[in-house]
This record gives structure tokens, C-alpha cells and sequence, in this order.
């Protein structure tokens, strides 16, 4: 089967597309034929200077939208046939979504929602949970509160402006200034161009900061915050003098994809609360290209390896 495979940590030099055996399955995994597979910032920062455990030669990726075709004897749950979306095992030493085939976790993995196209399933995984992470089980915002999502534009940013608006909240961006237009009809109240003027110049009093940006942002941030208020960074651990300094409650956020996170992200774009925006898609054989696109580029939306 092919695969996009990191052979040295060199940016886009660093890849090739390989010709690698089909994964075996073990009793607890089950075997996905890929179909499209979502590209987000830790692809290209994996393939740029490595990390995250990754060894050579590994199969990048991690978002996937697939068939199930086998199933390991212990697995229960799914069945050759099933349409499944997720996160592939990179994480923990197994193989990427950037093939033809993956090896999958089924604890990483559930049914795809119903209402959207298998592309936009493979944009969704991590971006999708992350958002649904922060939004119900850190902040549980009620009507009327304010959040600040700095970084609304991006790919977490422009899921988590959806559900805060669901939740009857005032949502206040940050995004780029040709990206005012388009936070608005995902639902923000109020979008402040970044590039223009300082955002705690003109937002104050917040109950939740969503950080999708870091360094000097997320320091800025807790000026946004009201006493008693809460900031998610997916980026930075809490500094404590700051977090003392404004009596607020801080948390890092490490991506942790599960299969009920999963589930309640297919619940919650079947429902109309969350859709998906794809911005453009490539073949397995531009793998690289599509990682030195969304890192360059910044598109408004989601970048998907279109794999079958
Ligand atoms: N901790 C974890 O487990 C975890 C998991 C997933 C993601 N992450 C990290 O979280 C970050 C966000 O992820 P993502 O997928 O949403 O990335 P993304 O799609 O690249 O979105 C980031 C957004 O931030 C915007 N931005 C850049 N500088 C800004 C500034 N000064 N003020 C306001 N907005 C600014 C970007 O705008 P432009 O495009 O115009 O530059 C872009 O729209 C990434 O760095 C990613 O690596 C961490």
C-alpha cells in the first residue's frame, strides 16, 4: 500500500511517498482503509523538526475518515463495513493516516456523522474534539457569559465559535481582518482584526479565553479576563504569577481524542450545531504540498488529504 512517509526531519525534502506492507491486526486494533485524512499544524511541525515520539520512518498523519475492513477478535463496537472517523495512533508508536490503510485504536474512532461527506468527516477529528473538549467539559458555558477565542479563524477556533454560540454565549474572536466576515456567520458577536488593534483594548470583563495562538497572545489574555474567569491554552501551561495576578483559573490543553468525544462531535454536527469548512483538498502523492499549504497559506478552512 502507499503511504506518506517522514524519511529525515528536513521539511518537504524529508518525505516520500512509500510503497510499505498492509498493517496485520492484532486482537485489539481494526484495520481502516482511508479514505480522506485532515492535515492540522502538528503534521507539518512533526514533519518540519520532529518530536512528539516520532521515529524514522514513520507514516505521518492523524485525522481519518474511512472504511473499517477488519476487526481484531477483542474488538467490539464496529464491523467491516463501518463508516469511522478518528484520530490514527502516531501518537502512541503506531502508523499514520497518510495511507492507504491504518491500523487504528478503536478507542480513537467512531461512526461518522451522517450528515456530512466523508471529507468533510476526515477534517474533523482533532480540531473537532479539541473544540468540544474546551467548550463542554472546561468552560460549560450558560447564556449570556463571554468568551474571547483568540485564533477563531483557525481550524479548533471556527468549531469552538460554533458551540459557544450554540450555548446562547457572546463570542468575541480574534482572527485576521479578511477573516472578519467569515467568523460572523459562524456565529461570533464580535470580531476584532488582530493585525489592527489590540484585542484588550476593546474586550473585557470575559468569563472563558479560549487560546489558539500563544506567546505574547495568551500572556495579553488574562487582561480579558473578569475575577473568578477561566483560560484554555492549547499552546501554553499556566503561568502562575499571571493567574494569581487576576484571580483566574488556567489549564493547558493536550488533545486527548476518545471515542465518546468522538461520538458527541457526530451527535453535535448532525444536530446543525457544528459544520465543517474544507478549504481544498490533495492527493496522497501531494502529502507534502498540502502540509507547506497550511502552513504558508493559512487557509479560512480545513486542508484534507484526499487518500482513496
Ligand atoms: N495541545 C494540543 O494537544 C494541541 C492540539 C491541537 C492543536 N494544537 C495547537 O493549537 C494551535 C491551534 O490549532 P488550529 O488547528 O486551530 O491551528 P490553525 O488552524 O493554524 O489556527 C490558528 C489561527 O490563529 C490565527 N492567529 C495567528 N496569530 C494570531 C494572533 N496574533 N491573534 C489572533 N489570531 C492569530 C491564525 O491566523 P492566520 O492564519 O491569519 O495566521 C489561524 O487562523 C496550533 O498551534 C496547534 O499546533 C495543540
Amino acid at each position: 500500500m502507499k503511504a506518506a512517509q517522514l524519511v529525515q526531519f528536513n521539511g518537504e525534502k524529508g518525505v516520500s511517498i512509500s510503497e510499505i506492507d498492509k498493517p496485520g491486526v492484532p486482537d485489539d486494533g481494526m484495520l481502516v482503509e482511508v479514505h480522506e485524512a485532515g492535515v492540522n499544524p502538528f503534521d507539518w511541525k512533526i514533519r518540519d523538526a520532529g518530536g512528539m515520539g516520532a521515529t524514522l520512518p514513520a507514516t505521518l498523519g492523524g485525522d481519518f475518515a474511512g472504511v473499517v475492513t477488519e476487526v481484531g477478535r477483542n474488538v467490539a463496537g464496529f464491523k467491516p463495513g463501518d463508516q469511522v472517523y478518528g484520530m490514527a495512533g502516531f501518537f502512541n508508536g503506531g502508523t499514520g493516516s497518510f495511507a492507504e490503510y491504518d491500523l487504528i485504536d478503536p478507542r480513537t474512532a467512531a461512526l461518522t456523522p451522517k450528515s456530512i461527506n466523508e471529507t468533510e468527516a476526515g477534517a474533523l477529528p482533532l480540531a473537532g474534539v479539541m473544540a468540544v473538549q474546551a467548550l463542554e467539559e472546561y468552560f460549560r458555558l450558560s447564556e449570556g457569559q463571554k468568551i474571547l477565542i483568540q485564533g477563531g479563524a483557525g481550524g479548533i477556533g471556527s468549531i469552538a465559535i460554533q458551540i459557544a454560540n450554540s450555548r446562547g454565549a457572546y463570542v468575541a474572536v480574534t482572527c485576521a481582518g479578511d477573516e472578519v466576515d467569515y467568523v460572523k456567520e459562524l456565529g461570533a458577536d464580535e470580531a476584532i482584526d488582530f493585525r489592527e488593534r489590540r484585542f484588550e483594548e476593546v474586550v473585557h470583563d470575559c468569563d472563558a479565553v479560549y487560546d489558539l495562538v500563544g506567546g505574547d497572545v495568551y500572556r495579553r489574555s488574562f487582561q480579558a479576563l473578569k475575577p473568578g474567569g477561566i483560560i484554555v491554552s492549547s499552546l501554553e501551561e499556566p503561568d502562575d504569577e499571571l493567574t494569581q495576578k487576576h484571580q483566574v483559573k488556567a489549564i493547558y490543553q493536550h488533545f486527548e481524542i476518545t471515542a465518546e468525544r468522538l461520538g458527541r462531535l457526530a451527535q453535535l454536527v448532525d444536530e446543525g450545531v457544528v459544520r465543517v469548512h474544507v478549504e481544498r483538498t490533495f492527493l496522497l502523492d501531494s502529502a507534502d504540498e498540502a502540509m507547506t499549504f497550511l502552513e504558508t497559506i493559512h487557509p479560512k478552512g480545513k486542508v484534507v488529504i484526499d487518500v482513496k
